[in-house]
């Protein structure tokens, strides 16, 4: 199977051009999976909640969603991208996984960062993991690295790929907990992260690139640069994400011991 991260540099609220600029991206190259990062079609920094709510859209059936099912059914794959959406009264920071046939899973955030607390409700819908013929993809977006509880929930539901969109701003802290989600939980994760400054409020944020992929070993398979956009592809086995030994007495999932982890009840 090739997984890909396409890691992007959008401006903000040009969202049809930020569309077509990460699929242009992609060109033509082949993959089986692509992943693009968070809110990768608006940008990152709203202004107000109004304003986010002004870019949210419905899923599936928004303009963002169809465009991408499209670009899915024209490359042939799969592919997990970060948009706001609106549900009734909320706007969640939420990410899809769409493929040929349509939608096939979707996620809200549930650890909000910073100033989305102010911006989106926080997620209300289990971490997801999606069977897509090749591999069990789950998902979870950005600051939801630092829990570990998200990777391993999505590990213990059967996860072998966890597709991570992010826009990064903390000095490379998630470059280093994915190398341990990965290896501790026995997965490949592939966290496309963006790139370039959003200044539209009184803070400036750098994101800070250095999109990867990682091995159930917590090898790193690819590394980009942070700066530069770019889409970047491996040829992974996701059966190394089924088999959790570490030798032949210790498993990663099985010598969990959840009667004496009460208190994260
Ligand atoms: C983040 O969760 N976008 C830092």
């Amino acid at each position: 199977m090739r997984i890909g991260i396409v890691q992007t540099k959008p401006e903000f609220g040009a969202v049809d051009e930020n569309i077509e600029r990460a699929l242009a991206l992609i060109g033509e190259a082949r993959s089986d999976l692509w992943i693009l990062p968070e809110l990768f079609a608006t940008g990152y920094q709203f202004r107000s909640r109004a304003e986010a709510w002004s870019y949210a859209e419905p899923v599936p059936d928004g303009p963002t969603t169809k465009r991408l099912i499209d670009a899915a059914r024209d490359l042939d794959s799969f592919i997990c991208a970060g948009l706001p959406e609106i549900d009734n009264e909320n706007v969640y920071n939420s990410s899809v996984l769409v493929g040929p046939d349509g939608l096939v899973a979707r996620y809200r955030k549930l650890h909000l960062f910073f100033h989305e607390k102010e911006l989106f409700s926080p997620g209300n819908l289990p971490l997801p993991v999606a069977d897509i013929g090749m591999a069990r993809v789950g998902m979870m977006i950005c600051f939801d690295h630092f829990f570990p509880e998200a990777a391993r929930t999505l590990a213990v539901a059967g996860a072998q790929v966890i597709a991570h969109p992010a826009n990064l701003v903390m000095p490379l802290y998630a470059q280093l907990t994915m190398r341990v989600r990965a290896l501790e939980n026995g997965v490949f994760t592939a966290t496309a992260n963006r790139v370039g400054d959003e200044a539209r409020t009184e803070t400036t944020l750098h994101f800070t690139g250095e999109s990867q992929i990682v091995s159930p070993s917590g090898e790193i398979l690819v590394s980009l640069s942070p700066t530069e956009e770019r889409a970047a592809v491996v040829e992974i086995d996701p059966a190394l994400a089924s088999d959790k030994s570490l030798n032949p007495l210790n498993d990663r999932l099985a010598d969990r011991r959840p009667s004496f982890y009460k208190a994260l009840d």
